[in-house]
Order: C-alpha cells, then structure tokens, then sequence
C-alpha cells in the first residue's frame, strides 16, 4: 500500500462528511477541511479530490484551486508535528530567516525551501516545516507555531530546542519553552 492509498479515507467516510455539511454555508470548504483532518497523513490526495468533486459536481479543477489557494490544506503528507515559520516582513526584520536556518539543519529542508517549496516533511514523517506570509501577530515578532501553539519572540536557542525535543518526540517539554 502506498502512501495516498493509506490516506484515503474511503468513499463511505467522504460520503458521511459531505452529508454532514450539504447545504450549509462554506460547505465545501468544510467538507475539504474534515477530510484532510480525517486522513492519516493530514493531507487531501487526488483520489479524495477527485470522489469529492464527483459526488457533488464540484469541478475537480475548482477543488484543487481551494486546495492550492488556503493555506491550511496540504497537498503532501504531513508530519506528525508541524512547526510553521513566520516569513512575514515584521517577522524577518526580527529574525526568522535564522530561524529557518536552524531548522534547515535537517537533511533535505534546506533544499526544499530554497527550491522555493513552502514547506518540508522529513521522511521519517515525523515533522514539517512551513513558512507563511503573516500570522497577524507582527507585534510579537519573530513568530512560529508549533503544533498549533504560537510562540513569540523566538529565538535561536529556543528553535533549536523545539526542534531537538520534537526530534526527541517529547512535546511536553517543548510546551515548558513558553
Ligand atoms: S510578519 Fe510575522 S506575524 Fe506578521
């Protein structure tokens, strides 16, 4: 079995999440979220994509628009933890190039983002990395959210033992950086 077929949540599960949400405002965003949420790897593969636009006549083509356009929906497997940087213009100025590098420092990462990718998974899957435009939050510069914490004002140090404790696959101690 391969990955997107591990992923695939199955006809019977998208079929009951887009029951849920027919109707209803923003229905197909929602409907998109849930099942990226309810799939292994936290991603919308192209045969959910694809069983989705047929079962409600949304064009596969204006599904993968949603898909490319938010931010929040992956395209690739994800990682067990995600650390998402903060690439905005406030966040910069206040450092999180470096702190990009130090997360760079995992094989591959680095090529990837210089290749211009938004984001990383390490092939162990046990964590991605990601950049986005702006958190709103440009007051506490530099910001990075990890596992959908945000932290402000990180520094190197801190990245660096977010990262290591991640690696460690010990979240707990990572909380008590706060
Ligand atoms: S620029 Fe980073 S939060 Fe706005």
């Amino acid at each position: 079995m391969n990955t997107h077929e591990e992923n695939y949540v199955g006809k019977s599960a998208i079929d009951e999440i887009i029951s849920k949400h027919k109707g209803k405002p923003g229905e197909l965003l929602t409907t998109m979220e849930e099942i990226q949420e309810a799939s292994e790897y936290k991603y919308l593969d192209m045969q959910s994509m694809d069983y989705l636009s047929s079962q409600t006549k949304v064009p596969l083509s204006q599904i993968y628009s949603v898909a490319t356009f938010y931010s929040f929906f992956n395209l690739k497997p994800q990682g067990k933890h995600t650390i998402i940087v903060c690439r905005g213009t406030a966040c910069h100025t206040k450092g999180s190039k470096v702190l990009l590098d130090d997360l760079s420092t995992m094989p591959g990462c680095k090529d990837a983002l210089e290749a211009g990718e938004t984001s990383f998974t390490t092939e162990d899957r046990l964590i991605t990395v990601k950049t986005v435009a702006c958190f709103g939050q440009c007051a506490l510069a530099p910001v990075v959210a990890v596992d959908g914490v945000i932290y402000s004002n990180v520094t190197s140090e801190q990245i660096k033992k977010i990262l290591q404790n991640l690696q460690e696959d010990n979240k707990d101690e990572n909380i008590r950086l706060c």
